[in-house]
């Protein structure tokens, strides 16, 4: 079976700042520090007026955690969640990944930097209509040329069957249940193995042991070196992390802001 725990051989340095160094050159917590929310703002339009959904978001994650995001419905976790994956923009502050502006970056930049580095497991999964469940999975790998495309189908059946929704490769995303859905929607974030995953919950559509199976597997990513973003609101699941921040109202709990522990290297690459 493709192994998809495999560690990633190849790793880029982002830009250098000051708080922001390559491995081995600072303190142990700023080597590890992987992705960093800066006074995070996001203000919708709405016909009512402006609205204010994240308030200054302040947020550090090191490079190996497995971060759990809890919160009541419409306290902003979602789009917190698309802050850091470049989904969307912020109104003021700033994102860093791996010492990288990413707010800096164009849409084209930014999908192409995603592509190789962040798997992202949207709440409502995004599985393109027209494309069969093995086009949806492959199509990553279509943009990211980590495989060549002779690789691409077997790789592609290889994650799907990992997520035990291989035999729905050739079905059309309409045609198969919410919890194949939402597992297709797993195995795409995973195509291109990226060192990054956030998944936006991930297991709310699955029962709880097929739940327990599919975190069993995000531990496993993580204890092979991935960093794991996951929103939930399974209390069995966050329970089993050893972070949970709790957003409310567009704001952190203060003392979420810090990394729980430093443990491995980012292995990100860059983009041109
Ligand atoms: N595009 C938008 N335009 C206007 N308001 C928005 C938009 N997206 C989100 N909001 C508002 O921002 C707030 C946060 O929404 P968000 O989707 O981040 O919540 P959430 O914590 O993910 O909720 P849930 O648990 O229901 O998924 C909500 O009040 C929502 O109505
Ligand atoms: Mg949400």
């Amino acid at each position: 079976m493709f192994n998809i725990f495999g560690n990633n051989p190849s790793s880029a340095d982002g830009q250098d700042n000051s708080s922001h160094k390559t491995p081995n050159k600072l303190n142990q917590q700023d080597n590890d520090l992987l992705i960093e929310l800066k006074g995070i703002q996001k203000e919708f339009k709405t016909d009512a007026g402006p609205f204010l959904a994240l308030k200054g978001i302040d947020l550090k994650i090191n490079s190996g955690e497995f971060v759990g995001v809890i919160g009541k419905s419409g306290s902003g976790k979602s789009t917190m969640i698309n802050m850091i994956t470049g989904i969307d923009r912020p109104t003021a502050g700033e994102v860093w990944v791996n010492g990288t502006p990413i707010h800096k970056f164009s849409e084209n930049k930014m999908a192409k930097w995603r592509g190789t580095n962040m798997g992202v497991v949207f709440q409502f999964f995004q599985l393109l209509p027209t494309l069969t469940v093995i086009e949806n999975v492959m199509l990553p790998m279509d943009f990211g040329n980590k495989y060549s495309p002779r690789e691409r189908r077997e790789k592609a059946m290889d994650i799907l069957a990992l997520m035990d929704v291989d035999s729905q490769a050739d079905k059309l995303p309409t045609m198969i249940s919410g919890g194949q859905q939402q597992r297709v929607a797993i195995a795409r974030a995973l195509a291109n193995d990226p060192p990054i995953i956030v998944a936006d919950e991930p297991t709310g559509n699955l029962d709880s042991k097929t739940a327990a199976q599919v975190f069993d597997l995000f531990q496993k990513l993580v204890e092979q070196g991935k960093t794991f973003l996951m929103v939930t609101h399974d209390d069995d699941l966050a329970g089993q992390l050893s972070r949970v921040i709790t957003i409310t109202d567009g704001l952190l709990d203060h003392e979420d802001n810090q990394p729980s522990q430093p443990i491995l290297p980012a292995q990100l690459e860059e983009v041109s």
